[in-house]
């Protein structure tokens, strides 16, 4: 494999996901406290109060990232600590500066306040100005030390888990009544764009899930339902930031906000980024529902009986074993799709890719043996490689996730770290795919990247 030279290599995580410390420091509760609280959302009723324990052990883990040879580190911040207590942010931007790692701070990864969920949360407008609120508040802080910023993670996740359906926080179950939440989300983006650059960001982007979208057949009922569910989670969520528009009349019509109110919000939407950050993991099938097909228990989400498109398998040979399908070639085709889409398409960075296998704890002698992640990244890098090659601009890439951690709400099963971690003790040890990570990222500046 050959990347361009300066090509940033990185690791990525998320706050809720591995913090814990969930009320140190008069730390607030965020709406995933509340959700992992009742009873039945998470698989066997975890929750992230402790997680990984990296509020506490951050110095630790700075050094595994470090010494890995990363260029790069995507955390994000969560919002109610960063209000009630700053300083941990603080302490870790001094320590992974100190190491000679990039921080690229995410300022909302799912993790709302819950006294603004109590306001109605993204369904209400207000919300994407408190976030902008926060956004300066951070920037003020940390701006003289972090250069690059991230505004939202996958904020189709989060419209569509969240509001839509009820798998993930706060679970309302809105279905196609969501579509403010997107709005929403995106003027929080654009807001937060407006108060990072006020703040002397050096760059700004976002990280946006992308993946192809198949029709299960080539019946053209499965085809427009296949469209219509593209539409839906992914360009509505970054043509307006790249075309500064809607993908259709029907999502316009749906978003809640109208006429000049929404020209206005647009060109907010549309203000210019300095890298565009993909996260992939697989593709989808779509079907238009088939009469008197049953469609419960086809995905580990129960999509709600009405709507005009049907999740269904992908076909493939290999799957992790979180169950999602393993198609590199996705990635180079949705690489090569939004270059072709957006002419304006700033240079791209992987903000997330990589896998959930169920690893054994460490062996005797202190390994873990994880062919099958290494297999998995090693695919995923080459198939950035090849869309680098047909002229995408990316400048990085960065493996989800550095630690084993908070899978929502798949709880602590699904272990996607290039560093395991012990549920017990919360020992970290090194995985065969960190040491191969360090050893590509070595290779890759020795030979002059
Ligand atoms: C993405 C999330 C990230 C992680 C990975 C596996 O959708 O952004 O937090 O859970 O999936």
């Amino acid at each position: 494999m050959r990347f361009p030279p300066g090509f940033r290599f990185g690791m990525a995580t998320s706050a809720y996901q591995i913090e814990g410390a969930f009320d140190v420091g008069g730390k607030a509760p965020s709406i995933w406290d509340t959700f992992t609280a009742l009873p039945g959302t998470v698989r066997h009723g975890e929750d992230g109060r402790v997680a990984i324990d990296h509020y506490h052990r951050y110095a630790e883990d700075v050094e595994h990232i470090a010494a890995a040879g990363v260029r790069d580190y995507r955390f994000s911040i969560s919002w109610t600590r960063a209000l009630a207590d700053p300083g941990f942010y603080d302490r870790l931007v001094d320590a992974l500066l100190a190491a000679g790692v990039r921080p690229v701070p995410t300022l909302y990864h799912w993790d709302l306040p819950q006294d603004l969920e109590d306001q109605g949360g993204w369904l209400n407008r207000d919300t994407a100005y408190r976030l902008a609120d926060y956004a300066g508040v951070v920037v003020r802080r940390l701006g003289d030390r972090v250069r690059d910023w991230i505004t939202m993670n996958e904020m189709n996740v989060q419209t569509l888990y969240g509001y839509a359906l009820t798998d993930h926080a706060p679970a309302r179950g809105l279905g196609l009544e969501a579509l403010p939440v997107a709005h929403h989300q995106l003027l929080a983006h654009g807001l937060a764009v407006q108060a990072l650059r006020a703040g002397d960001a050096g760059a700004v982007g976002i990280a946006n899930q992308h993946f192809p979208v198949y029709p299960a057949s080539d019946d053209p009922a499965d085809a427009f339902a296949a469209e219509l569910f593209r539409g839906l989670t992914n360009w509505t969520f970054s043509d307006p930031i790249l075309l500064g528009d809607y993908p259709d009349e029907m999502i316009r019509a749906g978003v809640g906000t109208s006429g000049a109110q929404l020209d206005r919000d647009l060109e907010l939407i549309a203000a210019p980024l300095d890298f565009y950050g993909v996260n992939f993991y697989e593709p989808t099938a779509i079907e238009a529902p088939r009469a008197g097909k049953d469609y419960s228990g086809v995905l580990e989400v129960d999509i709600p009986e009405g709507l005009p498109f049907s999740p269904v398998p992908v076909k493939s040979d290999e799957r992790t074993d979180f169950g999602w399908a393993i198609v590199p070639g996705a990635l180079t085709e949705i690489l090569v799709a939004l270059r072709d889409r957006y002419p304006g398409l700033p240079p791209v960075i992987v903000t997330e890719n990589g896998a959930s296998f169920h690893d054994a704890a460490p062996d005797p002698s202190g390994r873990v043996r994880d062919p099958r992640r290494i297999a998995y990244l090693d695919a995923h890098l080459r198939a950035v490689e090849a869309a680098i090659d047909s002229g995408v601009r990316v400048d990085g890439f960065y493996v989800w996730s550095a630690f084993d951690n908070f899978e929502w709400a798949a709880g602590y099963d699904e272990r996607f770290g290039l560093v395991h971690v012990d549920r017990e003790t919360l020992a970290r040890t090194r995985k065969d795919s960190w040491y191969w990570y360090r050893d590509l990222i070595a290779a890759h500046h020795t030979s002059g990247g």
